[in-house]
């Protein structure tokens, strides 16, 4: 009787005080970000979609934030061309800077800029044009320039040139390319250093794509990509593997242990920096939860094991706001947080990816 008139009056008393964090369980250890530091790598990090709708979801905020979790961020598309230079010659970094400075003051955290020239995101004005060769290469000498001495060192590295290859390893068409011809990638690069040089600071410039974290004609040709680099003398510094999967088709810790060395041989860093493993068929189920699980864990591993594999970053981390469903539509569920009626309940995935940051074996992948 006693016993139960306690535990009855503590129970009541939980239950008065309200807990300190509402959030308490989406931001409790593991902490990813903590875990992938004391591996030796210098960040487990997100893409963040700010400014956005984002900002006004306290819990998505606070996760966000929590600079134990995350101590990286990449803008997802706020220092795009069409955002940074809407308008020739008319810059706005006010996007760019938003994300800047959430991870400057949560932990002063590193920032991945992304990215200088790309097919996709170009302003109307670069697009609707009929340029010469010439003019577009002043275009993209123009944009480098400003974007990159703006932003100086709060950028850690620069996705140089996004995603410039097919699957099967040819030049992918693009504004760039198919108004300037091949040579649009080395002078991206050139004009790249040539800006990091006025800064004076030490700016990493990446090249970064996905269908590469895998053996294969892609992964060949960005192997010819940064020889070639080399060869020209100019800087390359690492290969960013964005990782995108899709449950049940990612390749196999093996596969992507050749293909990350494949760029170490050639004596830059890689990165992951886009992870994220979608459904193709959507409701999942606990088993399809537990083969995602198992995907996350094999990337992170994967760069967990090779020393130049400097550090991971997620492409958002909530399915509510993944840009999966937007670009394939149907799929989606990609994300390490999505469960449960408050959305950020964590996936078995996020539990895979802390034990494979802690060198352990996976706790929540099944038999997969
Ligand atoms: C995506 C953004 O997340 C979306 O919001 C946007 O609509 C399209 O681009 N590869 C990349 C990223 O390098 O820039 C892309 O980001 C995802 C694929």
């Amino acid at each position: 009787m006693h016993v139960l008139l306690v535990v009855g009056t503590l129970a009541a008393l939980v239950a008065a005080v309200p807990s300190k964090n509402p959030y308490a369980s989406a931001l409790a250890p593991p902490y990813l970000n903590l875990l992938a530091k004391a591996k030796g790598k210098l960040w487990f990090g997100t893409a963040t979609d700010i400014p956005g709708v984002e900002q006004q979801d306290q819990e998505y905020m606070s996760i966000l934030n929590d600079s134990k979790i995350f101590g990286q961020l990449t803008p997802a598309n706020a220092m795009k061309f069409q955002f940074t230079e809407p308008e020739q010659n008319n810059f706005t970094y006010a996007g760019g800077q938003e994300v800047i400075d959430l991870a400057k003051q949560h932990g002063n955290r590193y920032v991945r800029c992304h990215n200088l020239v790309w097919v996709t995101e170009v302003s109307e004005w670069v697009l609707d044009r009929n340029w010469t060769a010439e003019a577009l290469t002043e275009v993209m000498k123009n944009h480098i320039y400003n974007v990159v001495t703006h932003f100086g060192d709060s950028c850690y590295s620069w996705d140089v040139v996004n995603e410039a290859l097919n699957d099967n390893g040819t030049w992918a068409p693009s504004v760039w390319f198919d108004t300037i011809g091949p040579e649009y990638f080395y002078k991206a690069y050139q004009f790249a250093e040539e800006a990091v040089k006025l800064t004076g600071k030490d700016i990493k410039l990446y090249y970064n794509d996905y269908n590469i974290e895998y053996p294969g004609p892609k992964a060949t040709g960005v192997v010819g990509l940064v020889k070639e680099l080399k060869r020209r003398k100019l800087k390359i510094d690492g290969v960013g593997l964005e990782t995108h999967y899709e449950v049940g088709t990612a390749p196999s810790y093996e596969q992507q242990i050749e293909a990350s060395k494949m760029y170490t041989a050639l004596g830059v860093d890689i990165a992951r920096t886009e992870l994220d493993v979608r459904f193709t068929q959507l409701p999942y189920n606990s088993s399809g939860l537990a083969l995602q699980a198992k995907e996350y864990y094999d990337a992170v591993k994967s760069c967990v094991d090779i020393r130049q594999c400097i550090g991971m970053t997620v492409w958002d981390f909530v399915d509510k706001y993944s840009w999966v469903p937007g670009t394939f539509p149907g799929k989606g569920g990609a994300d390490i947080y999505g469960l449960g009626n408050s959305n950020y309940t964590r996936k078995p995935a996020y539990y895979a990816v802390g034990d494979a940051l802690a060198g352990h074996p996976c706790s929540v992948c099944g038999h997969n």
